[in-house]
């Protein structure tokens, strides 16, 4: 695992040091090595490949050499930002406004960490909490719609499938690395109000119908407020409850 190449981009945190390999098991793995030293915060391990890249509740995430974006980024976030729900939402947010500024394409959120365009997943995001915290993230760029079909991936999608914009991996790792540090950087100032902002938009599903699957069981009703805080439901018409955004596993509408 030989290392490629080294950027030192002029960010505020994130990116100051970028470590570029040609294949790695998991860009997770690499990063979380360097999990002991906060010396190392803002650190980003990018790969073309990986062996073993992992996914959501245990699955694995396959990407072909050179087909998307492999990043993962080590943090040592500040108390008040070491919130899951809080993390997942920078990094998905940070993900859509990649998307629109290469292509101009709108992307959603589909709690809690899909990206989606027109209907179809094109990114995932894994975040795995020890001492530092490390935010995996793949986005498919090139991959054409018929790869996924005959991997019987029905629900993927790339940028590619989307746009006929002429798209270059290097460039879009570095700018969702500019982003995400742009980000970072408002919330350690102690601004949320703008991502969560922009998070909401993303989501959208207020005033609509949903199922919220949780921990201890299925709610179903009119979703009037999405916030970090809690969303809050309303039943039966009238009656409403919040729940806790960590005691959400899926919201769809209905
Ligand atoms: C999901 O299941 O949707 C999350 C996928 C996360 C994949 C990325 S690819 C870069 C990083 N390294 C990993 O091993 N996983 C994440």
């Amino acid at each position: 695992m030989a290392l490629k190449e080294e950027w030192q981009l002029p960010t505020k945190c994130l990116g100051r040091r970028v470590l570029l390999f040609d294949t790695v098991d998991s860009t997770n793995t690499q990063a979380a090595e360097f999990g002991e030293d906060p010396e190392h915060d803002g650190l980003v391990v990018v790969a073309d490949s990986q062996t073993a890249g992992r996914g959501q509740h245990g699955r694995s995430w396959t990407s072909k050499p050179g087909a998307g974006v492999l990043l993962s980024v080590l943090l040592f976030p500040p108390q008040a930002l070491r919130r899951p729900a809080l993390l997942t939402s920078w990094a998905a947010v940070s993900v859509c406004e990649t998307i629109y500024h290469c292509t101009g394409l709108e992307a959603r959120i589909k709690w809690p960490n899909d990206v989606f365009v027109q209907g179809r997943k094109v990114s995932g995001i894994l975040i795995e909490q020890s001492k530092a915290t490390v935010v995996g993230i793949g986005l498919n760029v090139h991959q054409k719609a018929d790869e996924f079909h005959q991997a019987g991936l029905t629900e993927a999608g790339s940028l590619a499938v989307f746009t006929s914009k002429e798209l270059d991996r290097i460039p879009i790792t570095r700018l969702l690395i500019e982003q995400l540090d742009e980000e970072y950087d408002r919330l350690c100032q102690g601004n949320l109000d703008t991502l969560e902002g922009r998070w909401q938009k993303r989501i959208g599903l207020v005033g609509e119908q949903v199922l919220a699957e949780c921990h201890d069981g299925t709610y179903c009703g009119q979703l009037r407020e999405i916030a970090w805080t809690g969303l809050e439901l309303a039943v039966e018409g009238s009656k409403t409850f919040r729940i806790p955004p960590e005691a959400v596993r899926h919201l769809k509408p209905v």
